[in-house]
């Protein structure tokens, strides 16, 4: 399976996707909305071909995503992980790729979608966030669910310490769904996701 991973910035996913032997193998791109981010160099230093797909002044949501598609075409691509890409993608890009989009995001979704999902958590006083790899839909965060972890949030938590303690386990659940959809292990039932193990 050719695997294109988009990113915006530090790229700690993504580097969790390349420390996978099985999964560096089929990471066919790595595709930036902005230029001299951590993730590209990750990629580079792997071994992994990098592009820079910066949005133009007024560029419209469609435009951009259009050129997003064609590129991960020329790629082949038919697998796309967002790993901390802060774009949301056009209703025809994700129609292009239904069932083929996923995204990590740092809750348990339903709870807490957008930015600042630890803030969120924090503001809220829940006792237990954690992180969430789903289908990408038409919505902010909406898609279904594929696999979740539940992390503890302690009482004297800040965005820092309760980011971190999430992203240990981001780093380990969105290897696990990758895998798991290269394996084609993962049914989509309407809305609901099946895995068979
Ligand atoms: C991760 O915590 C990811 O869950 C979050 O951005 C961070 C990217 O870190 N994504 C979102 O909030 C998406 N709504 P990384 O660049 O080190 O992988």
């Amino acid at each position: 399976m050719k695997i294109g991973v988009l990113v915006s910035g530090r790229g700690s996913n993504l580097q969790a996707l390349i420390d996978s032997s099985r999964i560096k193998k089929m990471l066919a791109v790595v595709i930036s909305n902005k230029p001299g981010v951590l993730a590209l160099e990750r990629a580079q230093k792997a071994g992994i071909p990098v592009e820079v797909l910066e949005a133009n002044k007024g560029e419209k949501r469609e435009a951009y995503d259009q050129r997003l598609a064609s590129l991960l075409q020329r790629y082949q691509i038919e697998l796309v992980v967002l790993a901390g890409f802060m774009r949301v993608l056009s209703p025809s890009f994700v129609s292009l790729f239904k069932n083929r989009i996923i995204n990590i995001h740092p809750s348990l979704l339903p709870s807490f979608p957008g930015l600042e999902a630890q803030k969120q958590a924090l503001e809220a006083g829940v006792s237990t966030s954690g992180c969430t790899v789903h289908f990408v839909d038409e919505g902010c965060d909406t898609g279904s669910v594929i696999l979740q972890k539940e992390v503890p949030v302690k009482p004297d938590d800040t965005v820092e310490t309760l980011s971190a303690r999430i992203l240990i386990e981001e780093h380990k659940l969105l290897p696990k769904v990758v895998d798991l959809l290269a394996r084609n292990k993962v049914k989509v039932i309407g809305r609901k996701v099946e895995i068979e193990e």
